[in-house]
């Protein structure tokens, strides 16, 4: 789509479904409702003495299904942090002291990733949704700790040559070079907090430089992202961008953007540089031009088989949660189209289409992990209901004027 498409399918977007004044969602009702689900999953959780085993995360549950399934906390599961990271938020709206214990457990069982090598890039997710929201909680020394120990582990995968952390180092090999991939955005958010919070100054570099040649190359001239970019590992030269969760190489895998989206509105945050709210804008208006009428999107704005193709609700809880807070950012037209944009998505989302309800204990149905391997198509994922309850109470503090993180 070209810019000027563009702008009037946006334009259009602010006339009609945008400015939702119909879209009003009772976030009050909406975060007790995930508190209910939350008890739900922690009961199924329990075995027959009610003991739970701390080292089992729920990650996701097929739509059929009603329970979460598990899998074991290891470093190659990059969802571990989003069930403590859950727990912590449904603890922020509830001040509920068994929620809060159950967050330390799970989140404890993580410990380990910050004594251990990095297996790859997403030791963000795992260890700022688990421990950086406890420790925001709490103010826990420990939590601080290991923080900043894994922002140090997470470092290691930065190449000064190329500018970017090397998202997957098992596959530098088979994908001919430095990867990076788009979801990598998200886990500058803990070296920026590192550096600001008495760990070393230069992961704020790192984070910076990442951002920066992220923003160079990882894009195709429309600003929708490649899902993976590869450099040449000596000279940092880009080789090429393609896909591996999205439909082909050259389209707009839903969750990638959203994670495009997120990210750019964080870096602006955490440096105050206006290129990157210039940029989170740019790669905000394209998804936002591309949406169905619900505006939770296909799971690659190109799959074949649309308007029947599944729908991703991580990508538009993630997004949702990242154009509340970019609205905060923007000039007021701007933050009209974005709250509105964002408050229509989480309208939808907390509709019955979309809603776990009485059936399930996931707060939401209908995301989709990994299409081209045939993993978690139209699931219940535990990263679309971490950025839904984030994305709610975001919402419930501008509601009362608040600052939007907490
Ligand atoms: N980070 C993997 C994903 O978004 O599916």
């Amino acid at each position: 789509m070209n810019t000027k498409n563009m702008l009037l399918g946006l334009g259009a977007c602010l006339l009609s479904s945008c400015a939702c004044d119909k879209c009003q969602i009772d976030t009050t009702a909406e975060l007790d409702y995930c508190k209910q689900q939350v008890e739900r999953t922690l009961d199924d959780l329990r075995d027959a003495n009610g003991n739970i085993d701390y080292t089992m995360t729920p990650f996701a549950s097929a739509d059929s299904a009603s329970k979460w399934r598990l899998n074991k906390v290891c470093k190659e599961e990059w969802r571990a942090g989003f069930w403590p990271g859950t727990l912590w938020y449904t603890y922020e709206h509830t001040q509920d002291a068994t929620i809060k214990a159950e967050a330390e457990k799970f989140t404890e069982e993580l410990e380990f990733l910050s004594k251990t090598p990095a297996h790859d890039h997403d030791l963000g997710f795992l260890i700022f949704c688990s421990y950086g929201n406890g420790y925001r909680l709490t103010g826990n020394p420990t939590y601080k700790q290991v923080i900043l120990d894994t922002a140090d582990t997470l470092a290691t995968l930065f190449n000064p040559a190329v500018g970017t952390i090397l998202s997957w180092p098992r596959h530098l090999d088979d994908l001919g070079g430095h990867n990076t991939i788009m979801d990598n955005m998200i886990n500058l958010e803990m070296l920026f907090w590192a550096a600001k919070n008495g760990g070393n100054p230069r992961l704020a570099d790192i984070a910076r430089a990442h951002a920066d040649k992220t923003m160079q190359c990882h894009f195709m001239p429309n600003y929708v992202g490649y899902h993976v970019a590869i450099y040449n590992p000596t000279t940092g030269d880009f080789i090429r961008g393609c896909t591996h969760q999205g439909y082909a190489d050259n389209t707009m895998w839903a969750r990638g953007q959203s994670w495009a989206i997120y990210g750019y509105t964080m870096v602006y945050r955490e440096t105050g540089d206006p290129k990157y709210l210039d940029f989170a804008q740019k790669v905000t208006d394209v998804y936002l031009s591309q949406l169905p009428e619900d505006f939770v999107p296909y799971w690659d704005f190109s799959a074949p088989g649309i308007p029947d193709a599944p729908r991703d609700a991580s990508a538009a809880a993630i997004v949702a949660s990242g154009l509340l807070e970019l609205s905060t950012y923007v000039d007021a037209e701007k933050a009209k189209i974005y709250k509105n944009a964002a408050v229509k998505m989480l309208t939808s989302l907390s509709s019955d289409t979309y809603k776990g309800g009485a059936q399930k204990s996931a707060f939401l149905r209908h995301a989709t992990g990994h299409y081209p391997a045939g993993s978690d198509i139209d699931a219940s994922l535990i990263y679309a209901d971490y950025y839904y309850i984030e994305a709610l109470l975001r919402l419930q503090r501008l509601e009362e004027s608040k600052t939007i993180l907490g």
